[in-house]
């Protein structure tokens, strides 16, 4: 899959451009501040509907101007995939292929895109919340049920907290187990498929980060640390027996919200001890596994955007990574074209300066 043109209108600082990819390797070149990271967004704007920055819809609106409008047209093996999304202020309007759509889940899927940037590095140094994020983003994109299943379970999570604030407890512990089973039958559902995404991102991540790095151990493995079981049965007992602790804090301890991943290089956690460079590999380890389960998923590769991935490597982790960047399209933002990059000679570069492209 891949994207080959996309046009950007008063989108962040970009008044009216348009963008021409290839399949391979493309590189957007330029100082800081000029648009790069704008034009990545707009690529992940267009797979899930989302910024990756977690920035409000209307911020992208070109400071004076009314609406905002991107369109990308991209290849699957299926076909051609138009995707629009106006930006109006008050809400977007998204259309795949002309048609409007009417929920956010429908994007989902159409095109794919694995997205890394610094920001992604909270994924290693953060909070749980990053790493469920991950999760989340993932899973949403290769399949739309474990999206609307995320959304059902929040909605049921925040009824259930709700009635934990209920004064009357004679209500609360007549009503509690049948939250329970609701919310247990499709946190299992969201616990099994992050824990099958794991396991089959875990050999991927291993061997690129091995390779990358010349010789680092890296292991991932899902934190459930609400419970240890497998069924939705197992997950009520969890429920019933933190109801306690649940009513004396007001909100629900158990649940896959709680759920972390953990990150070791060679037995050592990786968010304690890991260096820069480290961490920044491991994330990029992640995301390039990722790549592979989409493709053993759908027999076809997202696109990989990757927005100032390099800085802070090595060379010679570096040239690793480069080598790794084929059969697939990449978009990698940069200020400055590294030599190893140079060398490959066939790639695409998009010099871009102050909202627009210069070539
Ligand atoms: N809604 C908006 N309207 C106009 N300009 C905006 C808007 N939102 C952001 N910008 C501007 O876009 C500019 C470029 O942002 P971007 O993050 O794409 O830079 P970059 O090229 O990735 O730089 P860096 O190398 O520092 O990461 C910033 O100067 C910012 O002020
Ligand atoms: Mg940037």
């Amino acid at each position: 899959m891949f994207i080959k043109n996309l046009s950007l209108k008063n989108f962040r600082n970009y008044e009216n451009e348009v963008f021409d990819f290839k399949s391979g390797i493309n590189v957007l070149v330029g100082d800081n501040a000029q648009g790069k990271t704008n034009c990545a967004e707009a690529v992940f704007y267009l797979c899930t509907g989302y910024s990756p920055r977690a920035s409000k819809d209307k911020q992208v609106i070109r400071y004076g101007e009314k609406s905002a409008n991107i369109v990308g047209s991209c290849q699957s093996r299926y076909g051609k995939v138009e995707v629009s999304i106006e930006f109006t202020g008050s809400q977007k309007n998204i259309a795949l292929n002309g048609v409007p759509i009417k929920k956010i889940g429908e994007l989902m899927g159409n095109i794919n895109s694995v997205f890394f940037n610094p920001g992604e590095l909270k994924l290693i140094q953060q909070s749980p919340e990053d790493r469920r994020r991950f999760l989340d983003i993932s899973l949403s994109q290769m399949d739309r049920s474990y999206f609307y299943s995320l959304q059902k379970y929040r909605k049921i999570l925040e009824q259930r907290n709700d009635l934990l604030k209920n004064p009357d407890r004679e209500v609360v512990y007549d009503t509690l187990p049948l939250w329970d089973s609701e919310l247990s039958s499709v946190a299992i559902e969201i616990i099994n498929k992050r824990k099958e995404f794991i396991s089959k991102l875990i050999p991927h991540a291993k061997n690129f980060h091995f390779y990358v790095t010349g010789g680092e151990e890296l292991e991932l493995s899902l934190e459930t640390p609400y419970f240890s079981g497998t069924t939705k049965e197992d997950l009520i007992t969890a429920f019933s027996e933190k109801t306690e602790k649940d009513l004396v804090l007001g909100y629900t301890t158990v649940g896959p919200h709680r759920d972390d991943i953990k990150i070791k290089i060679d037995g050592e956690d990786v968010r304690v001890y890991g260096s820069q460079g480290q961490q920044r590999t491991t994330a990029i380890s992640l995301k390039l596994a990722e790549l592979e389960v989409f493709n053993e998923r759908f027999n076809e590769y997202p696109i990989l955007i990757l927005d100032d991935a390099l800085s802070e490597l090595d060379s010679k982790r570096r040239l690793k990574l480069i080598e790794k960047l084929k059969g697939f399209q990449t978009i990698i933002t940069l200020t400055d074209l590294p030599l190893e990059l140079q060398n490959l000679g066939d790639i695409n570069v998009i010099n871009v300066s102050g909202g627009k492209i210069k070539n």
